[in-house]
């Protein structure tokens, strides 16, 4: 069921109940932090491996700082400027966060989602939400509650409808291991995150076959359908059978096609993204051929993301 009623959200909550919620990056589903059999059933529902940790999503820095034990100076400066927004830091948590949120590891990623609906949600809950993207483990994430709906409707007691996620990447994933260090790509940029940290990046890590997080699986983030990456499109001809995702020019007339973004911004681009894979996922190709986007700003994300949508 599909709703925009929060104080029917919150009901569910509080009963235990899986919600989807809507977020600025992109839809989660969200249960009770704290209490270990609603989180068992996030996991069930999305089919996910228990090595696949949560995060935990709160309603503001203070909230964090409760569920936490310590905060790095330079992700503190990342968390007091970036939430409420698309920034999740890994931080060592209280005991009280159960194990089978962070996949037995001390630490525990944290989010303070900027979305009105999840922020009035959460404030008005005695507890934190863990919530992965509302997808089945693998898929592309949901940009849209219709997308949660149509997917995870049957595990579901409803769908908080705030309409269409306005970043549409998932969140920044940074932690801190004697340095700045970015397990996942998202919605804040490099650049941003060096300029207020005040620190260089000392390491990027986001990919790997034995991941730290599955996001770094290099098979994620991926439609049914195979996803070709073209370096030029002069040698490509176009086909009826085939979809075409396209950013900024276009090299020729498709017939089924979707562009990120006509005038090149990477913004557009990276809002468009998910909902564009799964409307092309639906039509009768065989394959989407897709490029890359100039490796800078959420250009560096979205091309994480099409490159495992491709692995
Ligand atoms: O934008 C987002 O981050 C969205 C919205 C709903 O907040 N959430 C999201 O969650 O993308 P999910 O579960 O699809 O991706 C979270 C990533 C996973 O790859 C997970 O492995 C990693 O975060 N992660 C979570 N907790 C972690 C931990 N304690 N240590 C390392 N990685 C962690
Ligand atoms: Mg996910």
């Amino acid at each position: 069921m599909i709703s925009s009623s929060v104080e029917q959200a919150v009901s569910q909550l509080l009963q235990g109940n899986l919600v989807g919620i809507p977020t600025e990056t992109v839809y989660g589903l969200a249960a009770n932090a704290l209490d270990e059999k609603a989180v068992a059933s996030i996991f069930a529902a999305k089919n996910r491996p228990h090595f696949d940790p949560l995060i935990v999503h709160c309603s503001s820095l203070e909230e964090v700082k409760k569920y936490s034990t310590e905060f790095p100076a330079p992700l503190l400066k990342l968390a007091q400027h970036f939430w409420p927004g698309p920034m999740t830091l890994l931080l060592p948590k209280q005991p009280f966060i159960s194990d089978l949120v962070t996949a037995g590891s001390p630490l525990c990623a944290f989010r303070v989602p900027n979305h009105p609906l999840t922020l009035e949600v959460l404030k008005s809950l005695p507890f934190p939400l863990a919530a992965p993207s509302a997808n089945p483990f693998g898929y592309v994430s949901p940009t849209t509650a219709e997308h949660v709906e149509n997917q995870l409707g049957e595990a579901i007691s409803m769908v908080l409808d705030g309409g269409p996620c306005s970043v549409g990447l998932e969140s920044t994933i940074v932690g801190w291991e004697n340095g700045l260090v970015i397990y996942r790509l998202g919605g804040c940029t490099s650049e941003e995150i060096e300029k207020i940290a005040g620190v260089k990046i000392s390491r990027v890590q986001t990919s790997s076959s034995q991941p730290a997080a599955p996001g770094m699986l290099d098979s994620h983030y991926a439609p049914k359908k195979k996803v070709v990456m073209v370096e030029d499109w002069n040698n490509t001809h176009c086909d009826c059978n085939q979809g075409f995702l396209f950013f900024g020019d276009q090299p020729f007339e498709a017939y089924h096609f979707r562009n990120l973004s006509e005038g090149g911004n990477a913004v557009e681009a990276a809002a468009q993204l998910f909902k564009f894979l799964r409307e092309l996922d639906e039509l009768p190709i065989e394959m989407i051929y897709t490029q890359l986007l100039p490796e800078a700003g959420l250009g560096r994300a979205i091309n994480d993301r099409l490159k495992r949508a491709s692995a």
